[in-house]
């Protein structure tokens, strides 16, 4: 098996996803989001590019009662929508059995970029272990594809894809990598423990820091307190 890793989601052709597996990853916050969204027992949710992309399918669904509108722009949530981007905010009271129409700024856009993976998971740090078990389990070549900050790398996803490519190697000695995804392992393996010392200084983090998002780092900074791995199937994130 061989595991490519691509730093930021514009780095990456969708049409480079045919025949591989794949895993995306925007740790802070869109994916954490998706997995506690999830695990918290809503029925799926529906990743789009753009706010007027979530609110015109809530209305071509028919979801008008049954749906939630979710989603930030400039990592505040959009204007009119019932919730933001904060994991926190998907509580079980919160979201019910209910559909959720979800846009950001790079995560969403990541999971559509993908679309064409033969399978395509969503991945954090919440869940780093049971994704790196599906992926070992596939045992097949697998691009896992960060979403990034404005196109370009992103501290938080590169060492949350280190901390899956970790557990991967761990599982199975021969796997190959690429030159990035040694990178991000090795970068996993010295800053394992003190995750936030390496975020440190980095443009997302500390923008987050300064909205005062500090309880939704320290909880998307949690690994494997959730084991369970969605996945994009025909424009939905499903369980
Ligand atoms: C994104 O999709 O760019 C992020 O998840 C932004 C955020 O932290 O809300």
């Amino acid at each position: 098996m061989y595991i490519r890793l691509s730093e930021a989601y514009r780095y990456i052709n969708e049409n480079e996803f045919y025949n591989h597996n794949a895993v995306v990853i925007d740790v802070l916050r869109a994916t954490s989001t998706m997995i506690t969204a999830l695990y918290n027992g809503c029925r799926h949710i529906v990743p789009v590019k753009k706010a007027e992309d979530a609110i015109r399918m809530q209305k071509d669904m028919d979801l008008v009662s049954e749906g939630i509108l979710g989603g930030e722009q400039d990592a505040k949530r959009i204007s009119g929508f019932d919730l933001g981007n904060s994991p926190l905010e998907y509580t079980r009271d919160n979201i019910g059995r209910k559909v959720i129409f979800l846009s950001t700024t790079n995560g969403t856009n990541a999971i559509v970029n993908a679309k064409h993976a033969k399978k395509l998971y969503i991945g954090a740090l919440n869940n780093a272990s049971a994704v790196a078990r599906r992926v070992a389990a596939g045992a097949a070549d697998t691009i896992i594809s960060c979403a990034g900050t404005g196109g370009e790398l992103s501290v938080d996803d590169f060492l949350t894809a280190g901390a899956i490519i970790d557990r991967i190697k761990n599982m199975d000695q021969e796997v190959r990598l690429n030159d990035s995804a040694i990178a991000a392992q090795r970068l996993y393996q010295m800053f394992c423990g003190k995750l936030g010392k390496a975020m440190a200084g980095s443009l997302h983090y500390e923008k987050l820091k300064k909205l005062k998002f500090d309880a939704d780092i320290e909880y998307c900074l949690r690994e494997d307190i959730i084991d369970l791995v969605p996945q994009y199937n025909d424009g939905l994130v499903v369980k």
